[in-house]
């Protein structure tokens, strides 16, 4: 297995996740289950940019719970409908947020997050059973490019974990 991810840190950013995702899925190879596949994407992801946390929030019910992270500590639960996590779960859509100040009932988990995206996880019947959140400590850190490229993954993970 390699050690670290290797991305090009002066590369454009569609480069670094051009590079990136054929990364996750080797160090992932096979394995199916779901908290280790979270896991090591949450820590690539993590490697690859200059993030303050990467991770992942799993539904039950109506609630999110952290899952799989990198990162400082952060909120246990959020309530579906809460948050940037929970709205982004609520209406089944990514949600970029250039100023978290902005955002009306956006949860800070950190005071030094200032950006954040997060893109909702579907299983096969397109229900939404987690999210994939990426915090930035630089104001405006997310575009369009990390949308399709996390959109990206994000559906081949739940393509390939709920797959067979
Ligand atoms: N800011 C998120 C909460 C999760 S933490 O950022 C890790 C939100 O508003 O949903």
């Amino acid at each position: 297995m390699a050690e670290n991810i290797l991305v090009d840190q002066n590369a454009p950013k569609a480069l670094k996740y051009e590079q990136l995702i054929p990364q996750i899925k080797a160090l992932i190879g096979d394995e199916k289950r779901a908290v280790s596949v979270l896991s090591n994407t949450a820590a690539a992801i993590h490697q690859a940019f200059d993030l303050l946390w990467t991770g992942f929030y799993l539904k039950d019910d109506d609630i999110l719970y952290l899952g799989p992270f990198q990162g400082p500590v952060a909120c246990m639960r959020i309530n579906v409908g809460n948050g940037v996590c929970g709205t982004a779960m609520a209406k089944n859509e990514t949600i970029v947020v250039p100023d978290v100040d902005q955002f009306p009932g956006h949860i800070a988990c950190s005071t030094l997050s200032k950006s954040e995206i997060v893109v909702p996880i579907r299983n096969k019947a397109g229900e939404v059973f987690a999210v994939l959140d990426l915090d930035s400590a630089t104001l405006s850190n997310f575009d369009q490019v990390d949308r399709d490229y996390l959109e990206q993954i994000c559906d081949w993970l739940g393509g390939y974990i709920f797959s067979e």
